[in-house]
């Protein structure tokens, strides 16, 4: 990036003919793409050679970092075996069966079942179409509406988008669609009013739901939406007693809840699943990024028997479930998760989160002490957040234009680490993998960026 261009390189060749994910496209012309040439570990390699310690995992997700050979060969084997087949019309396949029946046990989602799609925001979508023949089964068809929060992030197709909470998401397309709609975020950081504590801000939070509820009218409200811990709206943590209040008024109006756990889930909060470091109780999950590492696009919804009874009455009459993915269920994803999921846990995944997480959340703290633009440090286990601010004890966030966030960013990706700026919040969500020297290094890297970005604006 910001290096010349030549005629016919990678870079000018992207810049010609391939359009980005969540990338400016003039900025794209003008600085050229980083090319990824390989990984190792840990770190990624960029053409010129350069390492990065990729501390996000890429996007949340390379759980067993970006070389793992066992991975790589539980799906040459697949791919020997058999390539490709589907799930449609009664196939199946061994695997199959075997990653549903263990999904099934990992969530705690007894008597449950599973079911596959290709990506997170596919997984998010078959929750709400499940959540709607729910309703219907059970003589509520007009319980359509789905509640989403405030700066949350549910991925990218429509519906996906229309549940997100953040207005990039919806400025371009007109979203959200009807019948998508949001309540507050529960950011104690952000969102506490003056003299307020915990216990009120989470009556309050609750109070509001109820509130939109009974506007929207309890007939109408099909299921709430909700990452257990915020990822990309910024790493938030919710007070302690927020599930456990926000599920009573759900259960009150008989709406279900849909746990988003594509980037909690695996270990990711200190815990398997998000749900059990929040306290938080689902009717469906939907899984995906750390479920393969995304060593291949393979996600999974798991639901509550009353979910699947709801569609096995449904379709009574002889209809099948109208809903499916070529590749759901795909035999090679099927195997690459289930080796991930058995490395998980060889490498006893909780207690090494734990510890790990712990260390870099010890070097942030220490940070936070010394650094005058440190507001905050959350998160739970490998998930975690640095908010920066122009005023530690006001809160006061320093002028938007500066974009202080994207600045940490350019002087981390000099500095050999790629980290992710959500505004001015600094994400880290580092490989699973990483060791004592790992954490060190990591927080080396963020403690040299962040003087410099302190020099640069104090
Ligand atoms: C919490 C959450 N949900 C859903 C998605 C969408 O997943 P995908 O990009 O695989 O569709 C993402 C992606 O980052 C995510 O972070």
């Amino acid at each position: 990036m910001n290096k010349p261009v030549l005629a016919n390189s990678v870079e000018a060749r992207d810049i010609a003919f391939h359009i980005h994910s969540q990338t400016n496209p003039q900025l794209l012309e003008e600085r050229g793409p980083l090319v990824v040439t390989r990984g190792e570990g840990i770190r990624v390699y960029d053409s010129a050679g350069k390492a990065y310690i990729d501390a996000m995992a890429g996007l949340w997700c390379a759980s067993l970092g970006f070389s793992n050979e066992r991975l790589a060969a539980a799906a040459t084997l697949q791919y020997r075996e058999l390539g490709f087949y589907h799930t449609f019309f009664q196939r199946t396949m061994d695997g199959v069966a075997t990653l549903a029946e263990k999904l099934v046990s990992l969530t705690g989602m007894e008597g449950g079942k599973a079911y596959f799609a290709t990506s997170g925001s596919e997984a998010n979508e078959t929750m709400v179409k499940l959540a709607w023949i729910y309703h219907t089964v059970r003589g509520k068809p007009t319980k359509r509406k789905v509640i989403a929060r405030d700066r949350a992030f549910h991925g990218s197709t429509i519906a996906a988008a229309s549940m997100c909470g953040l207005e990039f998401m919806h400025r371009e397309f007109g979203l959200p669609l009807p019948g998508f709609l949001h309540t507050l975020c529960p950011s104690s950081y952000r969102g506490m009013l003056e003299g307020e504590d915990e216990v009120a801000f989470v009556e309050r939070l609750a109070s509001e739901l109820e509130k939109l509820i009974l506007r929207e009218g309890p007939d109408s409200i099909a299921a709430f939406i909700a990452e257990p811990i915020n990822a990309g709206g910024g790493i938030i943590v919710p007070p302690k007693a927020y599930f456990a209040r926000i599920q009573e008024v759900l259960k009150k109006y008989d709406i279900l809840f849909l746990d988003d756990e594509i980037v909690c889930g695996f270990g990711r909060t200190g815990n398997w699943f998000g749900k059990e470091t929040v306290g938080a109780q689902p009717d469906m999950m939907a899984l995906a990024k750390g479920l393969s590492s995304s060593y291949f696009p393979i996600s999974a919804v798991v639901v509550a028997p009353a979910i699947y009874e709801a569609l096995r009455e449904f379709n009574k009459g002889g209809g099948n479930f109208g809903h499916g993915f070529t590749n759901s269920g795909h035999p090679v994803g099927v195997a690459v998760a289930l080796e991930a999921v058995k490395i998980y846990e060889e490498m006893n995944l909780v207690d090494h989160v734990r510890r790990m997480g712990a260390r870099l959340r010890a070097h942030f703290e220490a940070m936070a002490d010394r650094s005058p633009i440190v507001g905050q440090v959350r998160g739970a286990g490998l998930m975690l957040g640095i908010e920066i601010v122009a005023d530690k004890r006001t809160k006061t966030p320093f002028d938007p234009s500066l974009q202080v966030g994207m600045q940490f960013d350019r002087l981390a990706y000099n500095n050999g680490l790629v980290a992710r700026c959500m505004g001015d919040v600094l994400g880290f969500s580092p490989p699973l993998i990483v060791n004592e020297a790992d954490v060190d290094e990591i927080a080396d890297r963020v403690d040299r960026s962040l003087k410099q970005l302190e020099a640069h604006l104090v």
